[in-house]
């Protein structure tokens, strides 16, 4: 399976060029999956209800998720991007994973990070983990998370237990713990992990954010696939085999699931 991400820097309130950016940076590459960053459509720094409302969009109908649809199906490969979402009055910092036939599933974000609490209500709607199968590539199931999520481990935990080869992680990181952390996610899980982070940093009036880059690529072994830069715009493709991810053996006598003592485990 041909699986990567794209790692660039959105324009804050500019979905347009967002768009625009996405398109050229994705022209020539092919892919079955690619993970692109947290709030891909509008940039992250928020400072008004008014700002949310003009930059997100309803899913699927909005401007930014039919431009994915357009590019999945072009591609005939599966796209995964955050997404600034609006859904009656309400503003959720989302992720969708869109199928080169048009479905469209999203996911809400759990862990709220900092002053995203004052904009964004977190998801409730839970966990899921979806099997998709493709002319391009072998059955494979996908759990999305995104960026602050990491550093709850039961996130990952719970999409690998209900079955993911491959969690595909939209970011926008400004601490400097995720991308060696997500090693220790991949192998206490034996997942593929997919992280897309963002570049530059956002500013507003007496605050600035800086994105720390670095995307990527881990198996389920722990082995970094692929890393990033901290500052460039890139699309990174390389194949992997999500099967890979179906074994949790550790050892003959050692299996990652049914060794988990659940009976001793703080509830
Ligand atoms: C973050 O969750 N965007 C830091």
């Amino acid at each position: 399976m041909r699986a990567g991400y794209l790692q660039f820097k959105p324009e804050f309130g500019e979905p347009e060029k967002n768009i625009a950016k996405i398109g050229s940076l994705l022209s020539d590459k092919d892919f079955d999956l690619i993970v692109m960053p947290e709030l891909a459509n509008s940039g992250y720094l928020f400072s008004s209800n008014e700002e949310l409302e003009k930059f997100s969009e309803e899913i699927p109908g909005g401007k930014f998720c039919s431009f994915l649809k357009s590019i999945s199906k072009a591609k005939e490969g599966l796209i995964v991007s955050g997404i600034c979402e609006r859904d009656n009055g309400n503003f959720y910092n989302s992720s969708v994973l869109v199928e080169p036939n048009g479905d469209v599933h999203a996911y809400r974000k759990v862990q709220l990070f900092y002053e995203e609490k004052l904009w964004f209500k977190p998801g409730k709607e839970g966990l899921k983990v979806y099997e998709i199968q493709n002319a391009g590539f072998q059955k494979v199931k996908i759990g999305m998370m995104i960026c602050f999520d990491w550093i709850f481990p039961e996130v990952t935990r719970t999409l690998a237990l209900k079955g993911a080869n491959i969690i595909c992680h939209p970011a926008n990181l400004v601490m400097p713990y995720c991308q060696d952390a997500m090693v220790t996610r991949a192998v206490e899980n034996r997942v593929f992990t997919i992280t897309a982070n963002r570049t530059g940093k956002d500013v507003k009036k007496n605050k600035e954010l800086y994105f720390t880059g670095m995307s990527e690529i881990v198996d389920p072994k722990g082995n970094i696939l692929q890393r990033g830069s901290k500052d460039k715009d890139e699309a990174v493709i390389i194949d992997i085999d999500p099967s890979e991810a179906s074994d949790k053996n550790i050892n003959p006598m050692n299996n990652l699931f049914t060794d988990r003592r659940e009976d001793i485990y703080f509830k």
